[in-house]
């Protein structure tokens, strides 16, 4: 206890960054009343012992940096015009692509957990929100790091551009995995002059792209799991019967309310309103128009799915609820750090390469354009659901045997 013990002995109160500069007897004392800048000094700073020497793996043979830092083979210097920021271009996307890596084996962890059946362990949820939480930070750091390669300008890169054609991004199998994996539906996804997709990959990396296609997502699994929200028991609690007598008394008192006002422009608009509100629940408690948005892609969870999500949103600080809502909130995250990216990207290459097509054969610039849309957000009925908020006081209240229950896990 060299640090605290020092004080006890001492009774010496703690010192302000002036005093530190004087050597004191206590600090003497510490290192044994020798000064400590001598240089045979035994410094406590040189202590240890290489256990490298005895054998056991090492940081490069562990890491394989062999590997690693040799695979940056310069396209322009193989063709006899090494172009200096070639490297950066070339480490950028390594760094990106490892970071998908990473992304990719949290991810699959996650869906692994709902697949088997684990969640049903409420316990198990923590380490799916840990995990979906680690997956946002990695995203928000991809999102930053587009930054570094912007300090390379648009002649710079024309300068090795040429060479590395027809590479491109557009053909990162580990991207188009994640999406899929998330959940980006095929019809939903931005064609490439009048192409799909999958035309960039060929052999193995097509198929693998197809078997994610039909592997449970992100969304299909987050789907099951919020249609066994408790309280959505129709012979249970019954929350959505629930909530829409409570919303349409409570538009119904409203309308009371205005009613009773002296005529006015204000009134107008009031009433105005209140038509609007009672259109827009309406629909909310409309199964039939549910699935017509569903099937547009402008809704993507199911009608039991939306409830349960909403009574997340509503019960959220009922201990039972509060790492679910936890949840919904991180998936929102991803969506909008996707669209970061997507947008981070577009930006830049508008000012890489202006308007001209892209190494991979896209439209470039406008094409990339028109991914930063919600046809991309998967989770887009977590963010709309903020539509259909209301006052506290509409919410239907927990009788005492729900309470309960959802206090308990
Ligand atoms: C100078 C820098 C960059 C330029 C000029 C550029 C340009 C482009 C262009 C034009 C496309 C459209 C496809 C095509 O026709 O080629 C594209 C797609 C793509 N790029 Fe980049 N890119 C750059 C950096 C990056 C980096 C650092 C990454 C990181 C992995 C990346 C990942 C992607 C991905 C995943 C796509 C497919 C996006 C989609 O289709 O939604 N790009 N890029």
């Amino acid at each position: 206890m060299h640090g605290f013990g020092l004080r006890e002995e001492t009774g010496e109160k703690p010192r302000g960054h002036g005093e530190n500069m004087q050597t004191s007897n206590s600090t003497l004392r510490l290192f044994k009343n020798k000064p400590p800048t001598t240089d045979e000094d035994e410094d406590a700073s040189q202590a240890g012992v290489n256990k490298a020497s005895k054998g056991g793996i090492i940081y490069g043979d562990y890491l394989q940096l062999d590997k690693i830092v040799t695979a940056q083979v310069l396209q322009s210097e193989l063709k006899g015009n090494k172009i200096h920021d070639e490297h950066l271009f070339i480490v950028t996307h390594q760094a990106y692509e490892l970071w998908f890596k990473q992304i990719l084996f949290e991810l699959d962890s996650v869906r692994e957990i709902f697949i088997s059946g684990h969640v049903r362990d409420e316990r198990n949820m923590l380490k799916v929100n840990t995990r979906i939480h680690r997956i946002v930070m990695i995203l928000r750091l991809l999102v930053d790091q587009f930054a570094v390669l912007e300090t390379m300008t648009a002649l710079d890169f024309f300068d090795f551009r040429e060479y590395l054609s027809p590479a491109s991004g557009f053909q990162s199998l580990q991207f188009r995995v994640l999406e899929n994996k998330i959940g980006v539906p095929d019809n939903l996804r931005v064609p490439y002059n009048r192409r799909h997709y999958r035309d960039n990959f060929k052999g193995h990396d097509s198929e693998t792209l197809l078997a994610t296609e039909k592997e449970p997502t992100l969304l299909k699994l987050v789907e099951e799991w919020l249609e066994r929200t408790p309280g959505l028991e129709v012979d249970g609690f019954n929350f959505w019967e629930r909530l829409e007598i409570n919303i349409f008394d409570g538009l119904n008192q409203e309308k009371e309310k205005i009613e009773k006002m002296p005529d006015s422009e204000e009134k107008e608009e009031m009433m105005a309103e209140l038509v609007k509100q009672k259109e827009l629940f309406t629909s909310l408690f409309d199964e039939k128009r549910h699935d017509h948005l569903l099937s547009k892609g402008e809704r993507r969870l199911s009608y039991k799915a939306l409830q349960g999500a909403l009574m997340i949103y509503f019960y959220r600080e009922e201990p039972r609820f509060q790492v679910p809502f936890q949840l919904l909130t991180s998936l929102m995250d991803i969506d909008t750090l996707m669209t970061k990216w997507r947008y981070n990207h577009v930006c830049m290459v508008h000012r890489m390469i202006g308007s001209k097509a892209g190494t991979g054969g896209s439209s470039g610039y406008h094409y990339l354009r028109s991914t930063v849309s919600d046809r991309y957000k998967v989770f887009v009925d977590l963010f709309n659901l903020a539509t259909f908020l209301v006052p506290r006081h509409w919410v239907p209240k927990l009788n005492p045997n729900v309470h309960t229950f959802l206090y308990m896990a």
